[in-house]
């Protein structure tokens, strides 16, 4: 019996440890009956259908989704841009929307561009959501997968040092880990970003009130001998209100093979992707990059969660 609680993912502060701990062991089930020809979990969710309803594009996301829908035997229903081909086009609400769907789907994952809309969906749904991003709000099972990725590394989350770098005012997945590094001992957090993008003041309080060691720099080069992870983001040009802006911020951090001989020579580089400039492919060669492992890992951790939410 799983003493999993919840009944939809919208946010990372509904994690607990414990829950971490379910979501990483399942994960890691998951991964070791993938490698297996005589699959036990192969036909887990048969007979039970995902919707991906993705109002904003994914490559990652949506395709570990309904890669592990499909290899847990479930099947999907799917639109290429729900914002174009669904009736949200035609005006329907989401609240409209997600009453429907629930009636023809067991799970839906939806990605949306208004922070908050996973949140309402759910309230709304008969049916499990899962928050697949949710604007510049959250992206908690990208949250998730990073943690899972920072545990393979380190074994032991407690005590990790990280310097999350570029666009933290958007950026949506650094909100998500941030909460949840919450729930582990000894953190510290850099954030190192542009001026005009720097980490909302409603995260930096809540790691005060939690606890956790954070702290702002604009020199990366004095942060990178410090810590055991660099998370680079991406700066997301579609949400920048002042094109100026977005030109005064993109190009200022770029983790080429120079900077990161500056790591420890055991730290790791991650990234949610997609990546534009910020780290050149030159350094994918290096042992510490470890970016498309992490993507890999979005499958596995995804699995984990749709078994936990539909076969209780
Ligand atoms: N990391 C991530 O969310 O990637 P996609 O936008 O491709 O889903």
């Amino acid at each position: 019996m799983s003493a999993f609680s919840l009944n939809h993912v919208y946010e990372s502060q509904q994690f607990d440890r414990s829950l971490l701990d379910i979501v990483f062991s399942t994960a890691d089930e998951m991964k070791a009956d993938l490698q297996t020809r005589d699959r036990q979990h192969a036909d887990a969710l048969k007979g039970k259908i995902m919707a991906s309803l993705f109002y904003e594009p994914s490559t990652r996301t949506r395709f570990s989704f309904e890669s592990a829908m499909a290899r847990l035997g479930g099947a999907i229903l799917t639109t290429e841009n729900a914002k174009e081909f669904s009736s949200a086009a035609k005006g329907e609400s989401l609240y409209d929307s997600t009453h429907v769907m629930c009636g023809y789907a067991d799970v839906i994952v939806m990605r949306h561009s208004e922070p908050g809309s996973a949140k309402t969906a759910a309230e709304v749904s008969t049916v499990p959501v899962i928050n697949a991003g949710d604007g510049s709000g959250q992206h908690p099972t990208q949250a998730l997968l990073d943690l899972y990725t920072l545990k393979d590394s380190f074994s032991n989350i407690d005590g990790v040092s990280i310097a999350m770098v570029g666009d933290l005012k958007y950026g949506r997945t650094v909100r998500s880990l941030s909460y949840l590094l919450t729930k582990y001992d000894k953190i510290k957090i850099y954030y190192v970003s542009p001026d005009v993008c720097r980490m909302d003041d409603d995260i930096k309080t809540y790691l005060t009130q939690n606890q956790i060691e954070w702290a702002e720099e604009d020199d990366l080069t004095k942060v990178l001998p410090l810590v055991d992870c660099v998370y680079m983001t991406r700066i997301q040009k579609e949400r920048f209100h002042d094109p100026e802006d977005y030109v005064h911020a993109a190009g200022k951090y770029i983790l080429d093979l120079k900077k990161v001989q500056m790591m420890k020579a055991d730290a790791i580089i991650m990234h949610p992707l997609p990546r534009v400039d910020e780290i050149p492919q030159e350094v994918d060669q290096d042992p510490r990059a470890r970016y498309f492992e992490q993507a890999l890992n979005g499958l596995y951790i995804r699995m984990a969660l749709l078994k936990l939410l539909l076969d209780q």
